[in-house]
């Protein structure tokens, strides 16, 4: 027996000819860890097996958005779903007519698929629906849509780029006490400044990108572009214990490789996350972020209280000239060198 709605397109059309049937699929669902989306259509009564009779149409909501000419080889793609191909040509002479779309172009809605084999027709529609990531929550579980649907849940998201930007924000209350309180070679000054601003900005556009959600390219190279510039605070963090001590200390070396862990992790939790939907190692991020931030917080309070006690000292444009043998004395931490040859 036909389905109702081949019968009420056969007396819509009122062309005698035979109809196609399909296999109907009401709704799918889609998440943000969809990288790709497919939209079924299956034609169940196919007869020729003949590609070259086959014309298939999809459209959303009325307008058409692909089509393929079997006979020409030809396909149609409007603008906004370039992604949009055949799930399978080879199959679709059995009357696989599917449609295949980067979850990106994929608006939610009701998509129809229109077939044609020689002179029968017919169509079948189908509504694409958003459904939470499951790291919300149980299918069944009513979770309200604005809580998930995004490659992180919004919490996560919030709390990685609160973390990024406290940290940024200690760097440069870490900086602008020591500007203020020792004399900064001008030239080191400005690159300190520009690297800060530069870090500030990819920051600020990582943020924009991370925040889109979903498990898409750009939140993906968002979450990268807040984690991983971050080595460049460690770096600024060594020249600015440069600055203020004439040698680094135990504490010092304790704090930048703390620092240093804390980024580490934050890189390998970044590749972790890439690597999943949803994301299983959020937490981690969440962690090494808050590892640097903590370290960070103690390098300002600890160039605040001992970087004063030792505020008389020869400053450090002035220290390249100090005796060769205190330079010897600390290896693993020595700095004027490397310090001065990163800001030329
Ligand atoms: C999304 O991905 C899930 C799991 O891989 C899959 O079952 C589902 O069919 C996909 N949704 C769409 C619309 O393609
Ligand atoms: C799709 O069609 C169904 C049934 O006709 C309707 O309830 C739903 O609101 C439609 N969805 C959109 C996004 O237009």
């Amino acid at each position: 027996m036909w389905p109702l709605s081949a019968c009420l397109l056969l007396s819509a059309v009122g062309v005698g000819s035979a109809q196609l049937v399909f296999s109907v699929t009401d709704v799918v669902k889609r998440t943000d860890c969809n990288k790709t989306v497919i939209l079924p259509c299956f034609v169940t009564n196919t007869k020729e097996n003949n590609i070259n009779v086959m014309f298939v149409t999809w459209k959303k909501e009325g307008k058409r958005i692909f089509s393929f000419d079997g006979e020409k080889k030809e396909f149609f793609r409007d603008p906004a779903f370039l992604s949009a191909n055949l799930v399978s040509q080879v199959d679709l002479p059995k009357g696989v007519a599917s449609l295949m779309l980067n979850n990106t172009e994929a608006q939610v809605g009701n998509y129809s698929c229109e077939v044609t084999e020689s002179n029968r027709e017919g169509e079948t529609r189908v509504e694409l629906q958003d459904h939470p990531v499951v790291s919300c929550g149980e299918e069944d579980t009513p979770t309200p849509k604005e809580k998930c649907g995004t490659w992180f849940v919004p919490v996560e998201l919030a709390v990685i780029v609160v973390l990024v930007f406290l940290n940024i924000s200690l760097y440069l209350a870490q900086f602008s006490l020591i500007a203020l309180k020792y004399e900064i070679v001008s030239q080191k000054k400005m690159g300190i400044i520009i690297a800060a601003i530069i870090v500030l900005v990819v920051a600020v556009v990582g943020t924009v990108l991370f925040v889109q959600g979903g498990y898409s390219a750009q939140s993906q190279a968002g979450l990268g572009l807040i984690v991983v510039p971050a080595v460049i605070l460690v770096l600024f963090q060594y020249l600015m214990f440069g600055i203020v001590f004439d040698s680094l200390s135990a504490a010092t070396c304790a704090l930048l490789c703390l620092q240093i862990l804390g980024y580490i992790i934050a890189v390998v939790g970044f590749a972790l996350c890439v690597s999943a939907c949803p994301p299983s190692h959020g937490p981690v991020v969440i962690a090494a972020l808050a590892i640097m931030a903590f370290a960070n917080l103690l390098s300002l309070a600890y160039v605040f209280f001992m970087g004063s006690s030792t505020k008389d000292h020869p400053r450090p444009g002035k220290a390249v000239e100090e005796p060769l043998n205190e330079l010897q004395s600390d290896v693993i931490c020595e700095k004027y060198t490397v310090v001065d040859t990163q800001w030329p």
